[in-house]
């Protein structure tokens, strides 16, 4: 997906319902003897896993109408054992709170999920049950897939949560609903209540109490008596969804929305407190509660913001909103320091790697130590024009383009699918309030009646680039010139006339000379080569001899694909397309030796990555080209990318830009 530099956001707007009310809603339907509609219910992704695996637990629910479900509960000790594994999808949430749900019973439950919420933690959880009497059986480290050995002979416990997580509170808060006596959680610090406002609502009796030193004490009873009834609950606005409309329009100039009847549970709207603090225009009007919830409406102005500092204490109330926290500060006067982010790194990604490869792609300034991140903003939009990793991460997703509507190049994202699991209808949404978020489709293959583009593609040593301009050129039918091919062709005649490659003179002659068949020799691809052209190409009489060469083909009629290290830069600064390629050090290091194999060249992987580290510094000290990204280039790290993904990326983004009205 892609998002564009936006006019200003104006209108009304509501957004789907939250996502921690949705999932307990349908949990806690499921515990008590009725019928209970849900509406506003989020029909994303990692709610809808909750039902279906309330489904295969013996629970019947249906989806009555647009956002509105009815669930026929079968009441606290009612469910059945599942008849197939749980697959919880890309849900943390889901997958805790089921599995304190389905603890105190005596049946196997056995839960899997996606490759993120496979590599998350679940220790966590499995303590606390452990201690009321639970077996698991879970992979290295407590991850999924897990079975649950549950029993009806749970102990009730006094637990003091080790890690300020609303998720392990409700895992065992559910199970204490099947559990005889009294069992106890304590918060250090407070989390969001949703659980024990919901219980509240259904009719069960919660003791909370403040202790002495601020923490809070969470009490549940088992085997309530929970009197038969039809019911109904209204899912109010998710704050962490609106969020991303709050700062889009806090960011896009002369922006003024209303977003209608959202949460704002105090141990939620964190953000909109620092948002505040930063100078944000943001009211909450039209108070009210609903279904034991505080809602109100929402209007947000466009704003200047300045940087604040957010201490740890506050992160629990604005634990998913630091990645779209970051993109307002990369729009704010000075500096935002966040403190206290350890848990970002075992969210749906490690989210905190996420947003600063982010922001460093879009040219912001930014600095981590010991889990506090701070961005530096100078009240300008950042660059932009990168192409984001999400890591299957729907905050990531959504924060970067809501950056690339306010920042001055558009800003792409890998993936935008991720998105479902929390906010469906986000791009519409945001388009029907003047945004302009597009979505690529995949690309046909070679296309004809193309016009003639001139492409650059720089980056480091065995970043990739020569392979997707070969991609390129061919899948657009351009002709390709890989230009270090030429430095590579003045090495080869040196060394093969015996002469050494720091003679300059020699260097300039065999520049001079040079042919095209030069550029078909198959030695070209030789290490001894590569070395030599490496030194050469830091001859800036060699370089300028070659410039003309290398323009004259960039500018072929017939379309042409360069890659170098200074086509965007030096060679072609009018080139139509600017793609950066980078990646890191060890990534590149992999694919050269694997490729040297291939090309059966035997040669240990330690010293092609000490190669190419001396290639790094000196392509790092070297004053003639240095290695760096054009400013209207894209910039793509590639690390976590295999060459498919990243060509697809590049020729829609070439595609959006020059042939939308064109192709079908
Ligand atoms: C949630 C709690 C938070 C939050 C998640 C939803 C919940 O996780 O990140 O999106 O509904 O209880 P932790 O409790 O693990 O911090």
């Amino acid at each position: 997906m892609q998002s564009s530099p936006s006019k200003s956001l104006r209108g009304k707007a509501s957004i789907p319902g939250d996502k921690s009310i949705s999932h307990r809603a349908l949990i806690l339907s499921s515990q008590v003897i009725g019928n209970t509609q849900i509406d506003g219910l989020l029909e994303g992704e990692d709610v809808l896993r909750t039902a279906k695996a309330l489904g295969l637990l013996g629970v019947n629910i249906k989806r009555a109408s647009s956002h509105t479900w009815q669930v026929q509960g079968v009441g606290v000790g009612g469910l059945s054992e599942p008849g197939d594994v749980l697959d919880m999808g890309n849900s943390g949430t889901g997958t805790r709170l089921m599995m304190g749900l389905v603890a105190p019973y005596p049946f196997t439950s056995f839960f899997t999920g996606d490759d993120s919420l496979r590599g998350r933690p679940m220790k966590r959880v499995m303590t606390p049950l452990e201690h009321m009497g639970i077996r698991f059986t879970a992979r290295e480290g407590g991850k999924l897939p897990l079975a649950v050995f549950g029993t009806s002979q749970t102990l009730p416990i006094e637990y003091t949560l080790p890690v300020a997580s609303a998720q392990i509170k409700s895992a065992i808060l559910l199970a204490a609903l099947n559990t005889a006596g009294k069992t106890t959680v304590i918060e250090p610090e407070a989390t969001r209540d949703h659980t024990e406002h919901m219980l509240r609502y259904f009719g069960w009796q919660v003791e909370t109490t403040k202790l002495s030193g601020g923490a809070l004490s969470i009490a549940v009873t088992g085997h309530q008596n929970i009197p038969s009834s039809d019911r109904q609950i209204t899912v109010p606005g998710d704050p962490s969804s609106a969020a991303f409309l709050v700062v889009a329009a806090l960011i896009i100039p002369g922006s003024d929305i209303v977003i209608s009847h959202v949460a704002i549970n105090p141990l939620r709207i964190g953000l909109y407190n620092t948002l505040r603090e930063m100078g944000a225009s943001i009211t909450f009007t039209n108070h009210r509660v609903s279904a034991g919830e505080e809602v109100a409406d929402i209007q947000v102005r466009h704003s200047e913001l300045r940087g604040v500092t957010v201490p740890a204490e506050r992160a629990p109330s604005m634990i998913d909103e630091y990645p779209i926290l970051a993109v307002a500060a990369s729009f704010a006067k000075g500096k935002t320091v966040m403190k206290g982010l350890g848990e970002l790194k075992v969210k749906e990604s490690d989210r905190l790697a996420a947003i600063e490869n982010g922001l460093k792609l879009c040219g912001v300034a930014y600095d981590t130590k010991n889990d506090v991140l701070t961005v530096s903003g100078n009240a300008q939009p950042p660059q932009g024009g990168a192409v984001i990793q999400t890591h299957y991460d729907h905050r990531i997703a959504m924060s970067f383009l809501v950056m690339g509507m306010a920042s001055k190049q558009p800003v792409h994202i890998d993936d935008g699918s991720s998105i479902n699991t929390s906010f469906p209808g986000f791009a519409e949404l945001m388009n029907s309030l003047g945004a302009g978020i597009t979505v690529a489709t995949a690309p046909k293959p070679v296309l004809q009646k193309m016009p003639a583009l001139t492409i650059a593609i720089d980056g480091p040593a065995s970043s990739g680039k020569g392979t997707l301009a070969r991609r390129l050129a061919e899948n657009f039918g351009y002709l390709y010139l890989d230009t270090g091919s030429i430095y590579r062709a003045v090495g080869l005649k040196l060394i093969y006339s015996g002469k050494d490659p720091y003679d300059k003179r020699a260097a300039i002659d065999a520049a001079m000379g040079l042919s095209e068949q030069d550029l078909a020799n198959p030695r070209l691809r030789q290490e001894r080569i590569g070395q030599a052209a490496s030194i050469i190409s830091a001859i800036p009489e060699v370089r300028s001899v070659l410039l003309d060469f290398q323009r004259r083909f960039g500018k072929n009629p017939k379309g042409a694909v360069l890659d170098g290290r200074d086509i965007g830069t030096v060679v072609c600064p009018d080139a139509d397309v600017k793609i950066f390629i980078t990646a890191s050090l060890e990534t590149r290091a992999k694919r050269r030796h694997r490729e040297l194999q291939g090309e059966g060249i035997e040669v240990v992987y330690e010293s092609v990555l000490e190669d190419l580290r001396e290639r790094d510094e000196r392509d790092a000290q070297r004053s003639v080209a240095p290695l760096i990204p054009a400013t209207d280039a894209i910039v793509i790290d590639t690390s976590h990318l295999d060459a498919d993904t990243v060509f697809l990326q590049v020729v829609n983004i070439i595609r959006q830009k020059y042939f939308s009205s064109k192709i079908a």
